[in-house]
């Protein structure tokens, strides 16, 4: 007897990351969100037809390396110094860069906010979400209209991917790509296949019509609808954007980027007339800072190629648990831990029986190590409930002997906090920095010694 073939069965896939189970489970076994797995109907195999017209995949030709011309190379720039800085220095022809962010951050903003800043370009802004009206309203808000940006509302793919090529536009943009669909699938826009497809329709026409493209995904937070991660291995660059709902900025940063760095970042605030540049950071978290409070220390980090100072605050309190709570906002939970560990080795300090809470303002996170001075530093100002001296920055690693270990760039960030005012810094004596700095530098071999000397 012949085998049934053109049956419909049911997957379990999950919509964080797009990994498909036959069963049900409360965990992603890849990449470990919970409650992420919904039923998806799969249908029999249908022979695939693409939108685009030609597959470039299928014509390409082998080309010697040295006869490729890098010429398409050359990077566009936005007109926005901070997003120019987080794409590793502008556009490159023919990428495929993903936006995402929690919902009202700001990701359409900034989008058309760009837009309205290449006017020598022909863009092409496609949004499923919002009306040409509601796009009007904000760009009233944010700029002067150039000439050559046009609006496209629409949710068929094909019919994107037609008036692309149509209008064969400089930038492309769609907003967002869970509410784009194609028709000839079963599955509810948004969801995980929808999310692929549409992906992969975009790239090829970025790729064969060599438009930058620009596609907004949201953050899932609940329900069926296919979050970034489901993309982020097939797009060219992954730009996040971070901020908290209590504060106006919002900071850029790349996840992922074929083209540069992963580490720089855009600072920004968000006004009534869009989002506003922040060139200078370090001036930002440094607002408002308290004076005369034990358990603050300012530090300096390199965000890419940019130091930028600072504040961390910790709060050291006798706790009411059987197992002492540590909590770390902006810092790594199990570096916390560990630089506890050496303060209770190396410095006769005692945290068995005190909570520890640990918070990077201004929504900073602090990734480096150069930052475990200023962190180790603050809690034992608050630990001791002392008050660290003013104007004095801490940089350095600590190691598990609890000695100072060298960090790189020492120079870009002891003139960073001199330009704003500080006049002591505190480093490993490994660093031994080069030229002579208008602030008082004072080299330590461990954290002790930084102890006897400040
Ligand atoms: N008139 C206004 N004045 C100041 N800020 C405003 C004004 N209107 C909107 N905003 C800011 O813009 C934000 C919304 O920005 P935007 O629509 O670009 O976000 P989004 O990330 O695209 O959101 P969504 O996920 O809903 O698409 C609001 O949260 C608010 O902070
Ligand atoms: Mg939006
Ligand atoms: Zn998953």
């Amino acid at each position: 007897m012949a085998k049934t073939v053109n049956k419909t069965k049911t997957v379990y896939v999950c919509s964080e990351c797009g990994n498909e189970n036959p069963k049900w489970a409360g965990q992603c076994p890849a990449c470990g969100a919970w409650n992420s797995f919904f039923e998806q109907i799969v249908e029999p195999d249908k022979p695939v037809t693409l939108t685009t017209k030609a597959d470039p995949m299928k014509r390409a030709v082998p080309k010697r390396l040295r006869e490729i011309t890098a010429e398409s190379e050359l990077r566009q720039t936005t007109g926005i110094s901070e997003l120019d800085r987080v794409l590793g220095g502008g556009i490159v022809k023919g990428s495929l860069i993903l936006v995402s962010g929690e919902p009202g951050i700001g990701k359409s903003t900034i989008l058309l906010q760009m837009c309205m800043k290449m006017r020598d370009l022909r863009i092409l802004y496609v949004s499923g979400e919002e009306s040409p009206r509601q796009i009007k309203l904000r760009a009233d808000r944010v700029g002067e209209y150039p000439e050559n940006l046009f609006i496209l509302s629409e949710t068929d793919i094909s019919a994107v991917v037609e008036r692309t090529q149509e209008a064969a536009p400089d930038i492309l943009v769609v907003d967002s790509i869970q509410t784009m669909y194609r028709q000839d699938m079963t599955s509810a826009p948004g969801s995980v296949p929808q999310v692929r497809e549409c992906t992969s329709e975009l790239m090829r026409i970025a790729k064969s019509m060599e438009i930058p493209t620009f596609v907004v995904s949201h953050v899932n937070k609940e329900g069926a609808i296919a979050g970034p991660k489901v993309m982020e291995h097939m797009v060219d660059a992954v730009l996040y954007f971070e901020g908290e709902r209590s504060s106006d900025h919002r900071i850029l940063r790349a996840i992922k980027n074929r083209f540069g760095s992963t580490n720089e970042i855009g600072v920004f605030e968000m006004t009534e007339e869009g989002l506003k540049e922040i060139p200078n950071p370090s001036e930002l978290f440094l607002l408002d800072k308290p004076e005369n409070v034990s358990g603050i220390a300012t530090l300096c980090v390199m965000e890419g190629t940019r130091p930028i100072i600072a504040e961390v605050q910790t709060l050291v309190s006798k706790t009411p648990f059987p197992s002492p709570r540590r909590t770390a906002v902006g810092f790594d939970y199990q570096r916390l831990n560990l630089i506890l560990a050496v303060l209770e080795r190396r410095c006769g300090l005692f945290f068995g029986a005190s909570d520890v809470y640990v918070n990077v303002i201004g929504g900073l996170r602090l990734d480096e190590p150069a930052a475990d001075l200023g962190v180790a530093m603050a809690i034992i100002s608050a630990a001791k409930d002392f008050v660290l001296p003013e104007k004095t920055i801490l940089i350095g690693e600590i190691g598990l002997a609890g000695e100072l270990r060298a960090v790189s760039g020492i120079e870009k960030r002891l003139h960073e906090a001199a330009s704003l005012g500080f006049t002591r810094a505190v480093i490993p004596a490994r660093n031994r920095p080069k030229g002579s700095f208008p602030l008082e530098v004072i080299p330590a071999y461990s954290i002790k010694d930084v102890l006897n000397k400040i």
